[in-house]
């Protein structure tokens, strides 16, 4: 075809056809790139999320007030896990009250293992899979005996007394006990904004300073002349990626810390 015959009018059609057919093969390369991409990055988790609206929907739980999770930050963990593709084997959860989160948690991911922990714990006749612990959540002691015996957790969920230092305390403590790529979830904190006065003294935002400072680490800012508590400052380097939620907020530790010297 480009021996002696080809005329050089054929050969510079051919040359266009050819650089047609190239750029075909690129498109559709391209697209199928794209497409897989997309499917892979919009894996669902059908079964996840139709279990959870089944809960809220029918009322199930909410009706027998055990589950204290409202739709908002149900959302939140349902985008957490599509987001994160979360199949955690061992779950924490801080602030038990009915256990319906605990069950709701089993229920979600039924190879995992549960613990809440609890100041007042009230339940009883647990199922298999759950485990509850009394203790205080500002008590580093306590947390500490929890996550060697419940521990290492690739889900910490602190539903606990929404007190921001009982929160960073737990923060603090827990982070050592934590799965590489775990998630860190702090509920309610929107508790701060409470009026001080009122039943509880919730005390100041902690996590406003903390997520600025995260923010600032992932920007290369300096962030040593940021206000934050010190013991959270050597932590900021292992946080990988944050979501947030109205209320909510997940810290996804990539490499947790060495556990502190246990004495
Ligand atoms: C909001 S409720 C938990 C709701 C539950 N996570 C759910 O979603 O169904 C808060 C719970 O935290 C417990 N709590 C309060 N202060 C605590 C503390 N310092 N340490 C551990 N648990 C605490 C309370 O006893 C209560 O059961």
């Amino acid at each position: 075809m480009f021996g002696p015959f080809a005329t050089p009018s054929e050969v510079r059609r051919l040359r266009g056809e050819l650089k047609a057919a190239r750029s075909l093969a690129t498109r559709l390369l391209q697209s199928k790139l794209a497409e897989a991409l997309a499917a892979q990055m919009l894996r669902r988790h059908t079964r996840d999320f139709e279990a959870l609206q089944e809960f809220v929907e029918k009322g199930v739980l909410s009706r027998a007030a055990i589950v204290h999770k409202t739709e908002d930050s149900l959302a939140f963990y349902r985008r957490l896990i599509r987001g994160y593709d979360l199949a955690p084997e061992r779950i924490l959860e801080i602030g038990v009250k009915g256990g319906g989160s605990l069950l709701l948690w089993r229920a979600l991911f039924p190879q995992a293992r549960v613990v809440g922990l609890d100041i007042k714990p009230t339940l009883k006749d647990l199922p298999e899979g759950i485990a509850v612990v009394r203790g205080d959540q500002s008590d580093p002691k306590a947390l500490k005996r929890l996550a060697r015996n419940h521990g290492p957790f690739d889900l910490v969920i602190d539903d606990g007394s929404h007190v921001s230092e009982h929160q960073r305390i737990s923060f603090v403590t827990l982070s050592r006990y934590l799965r590489p790529g775990a998630l860190y979830v702090i509920e309610d904190l929107h508790t701060v904004a409470k009026p001080a006065g009122g039943e509880v003294d919730y005390g100041a935002d902690v996590w406003g300073d903390f997520v600025r400072a995260v923010f600032w680490r992932f920007q290369k800012r300096p962030v040593e002349e940021l206000p934050l508590h010190e013991s959270l400052r050597p932590l900021l380097r292992h946080v990988t990626d944050m979501t947030m939620g109205r209320r909510q907020l997940a810290l996804r530790i990539g490499e947790p810390p060495e556990p502190v010297d246990e004495g």
